[in-house]
């Protein structure tokens, strides 16, 4: 009663435990806005923020939701009360975490782990989704709400971080394919801009751990604008998906590195998978189209393990990068957010300052920073704009910037232009995310280990931001 009276007074976002000298068989622990799970042992019971440390003693777990109470005494079974003293039934929940998804399996870092998991999390991902016979893609979350899809006057996905990087290049997949205008919105500014929302807008909330409080509350702000909310996430059972009308799971088991790697693949092939369905199922994508999009997607698993034996290569240039105390990054199309994607990876992990550009925008102002102590990280695989890029690249060699390039398998232009290149197989445009953007994870994960930096945990960051 004490705890519930004084959280009746407090203000802002929490998760507490709260134990009293007196009775030291109890703990009464609550939350609002901060996530909280209680997992139920052999006559024991834990308490954390997410359910990945608990795992190790057991997969039995309850979700505390917003403004509720758990009390826990020795030997009693849980009993749930929200703040204003309505009892609840504990949903307990069987998870399917194994501890070997939380072991580093001899890798030196998760990160990279996580890093060289992707063949087997995008398969994963796709699992179920598209069909190895290769002529059919399925997502229950889509199925179930078809017409609000194809209804749809817009589509406004919202997400932070390397999330938000994934919904950039949804944009351009889901513009491209279904031909809905799409929007894409940092969770901070959407939910305090007072932003336009319409009943038949679709929101889309990506996030990884599914806590992240912005992205939480744009939900909120969404959802009672009457929109649709759609999710995109990895935690099973975090606040996110279970605040949305429907979504999307990527299935790519615990994510513990703080930098994301696989999550950040496993949202784009989900929203890359969404959009040729929405233009399948609209007639905007013909079935030959779809049927060779299909096919493409099923090749990706094995063309990421083709690049991830580049991580040796990676490595040795790794080596002669530490100098650099800044570092651009440049894509164009579908390649620009995955250079906005290579820069997060680098400052998150090594402390070095890089930036993102679309290619073109050089020109407009970052072109005045280039010298021979710059290095320039260009994404210039085959596309429509190659020569344009080509010609970017140019300018910054007459300006004396040391390159290092992602290409397309047998590249001669820009390998001959670059000190440093590393090939990726050839794919579709919409597809070559997830095949650019390994290279740029391994150069940032093996920088970072050169410079002696906590590559799992860097500093001043938290794995989910669960605070505004
Ligand atoms: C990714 O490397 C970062 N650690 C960070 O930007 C992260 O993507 C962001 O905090 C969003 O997290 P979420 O996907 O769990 O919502």
């Amino acid at each position: 009663t004490a705890v519930q009276l004084a959280l009746t007074q407090v203000v802002g976002a929490y998760a507490i435990a709260v134990l009293d000298r007196n009775n030291p068989d109890q703990i009464v622990a609550a939350r609002k806005g901060s996530p909280l799970v209680v997992g139920i042992g052999e006559d024991e019971y834990f308490l954390g923020s997410d359910a990945t440390p608990i795992i190790e003693f057991t997969n039995r777990v309850t979700y505390i939701g917003d403004e509720e109470i758990v009390t826990i005494r020795r030997g009693e079974a849980l009993k749930i009360r929200t703040i204003t003293n309505i009892e609840k039934t504990p949903r307990i929940q069987k998870l399917e975490m194994t501890l070997s998804q939380l072991e580093k399996g001899g890798y030196p870092h998760f990160m990279l782990k996580e890093i060289f998991e992707q063949p087997h999390t995008l398969s994963d991902c796709m699992r179920g989704r598209v069909n190895v016979e290769g002529n059919n893609i399925t997502l229950a979350g889509f199925i179930d709400n078809r017409e609000k899809f194809l209804n749809a006057r817009r589509i406004i996905i919202t997400a932070c971080g390397t999330s938000w990087h994934a919904a950039q290049i949804g944009m351009y997949a889901i513009e491209e394919y279904a031909r809905i205008p799409v929007e894409v919105e940092y969770s901070s500014e959407f939910r305090y801009r007072k932003p336009v929302i319409h009943k038949d807008d679709i929101v889309i909330a990506i996030s990884q751990s599914g806590e992240t409080a912005d992205t939480l509350a744009a939900v909120e702000l969404a959802k009672n604008a009457g929109a649709f909310i759609f999710g995109i996430c990895n935690v099973v059972g975090s606040s996110i998906p279970r605040n949305t009308h429907s979504g999307c799971y990527t299935h790519v088991g615990p994510e513990i590195g703080v930098a994301s790697t696989k999550a950040f693949t496993a949202q784009v092939a989900v929203l890359t998978m969404l959009a040729i369905l929405i233009g399948k199922e609209k007639g905007t994508v013909s079935r030959e189209e779809y049927l060779n999009l299909i096919r493409e997607l099923n090749l990706i698993p094995e063309k990421v393990a083709e690049i991830l034996k580049k991580s040796g290569q990676i490595e040795q240039y790794a080596k002669t990068f530490t100098y650099a105390g800044n570092c651009i990054y440049l894509g164009r199309g579908y390649n620009f957010p995955v250079a906005l994607e290579g820069a997060l990876k680098l400052k998150e992990i090594s402390y070095i300052h890089a930036e993102g550009y679309p290619a073109a925008e050089m020109k407009h102002g970052p072109i005045a920073l280039v010298s021979h102590e710059m290095p320039v990280i260009v994404i210039a695989t085959q596309s429509d704009t190659y020569e344009k890029v080509t010609s970017n690249i140019q300018e910054i060699k007459a300006r004396k910037g040391r390159i290092i390039s992602v290409v397309t398998e047998g590249d001669q232009v820009v390998r001959g232009l670059s000190d440093f290149s590393v090939e990726v197989p050839e794919t579709l445009p919409c597809l070559t995310p997830l095949l650019s953007v390994i290279p740029l994870q391994l150069l940032a994960y093996h920088i970072a280990v050169v410079k002696g930096c906590d590559v799992d945990q860097p500093r001043n960051l938290a794995k989910s931001v669960t605070v505004e």
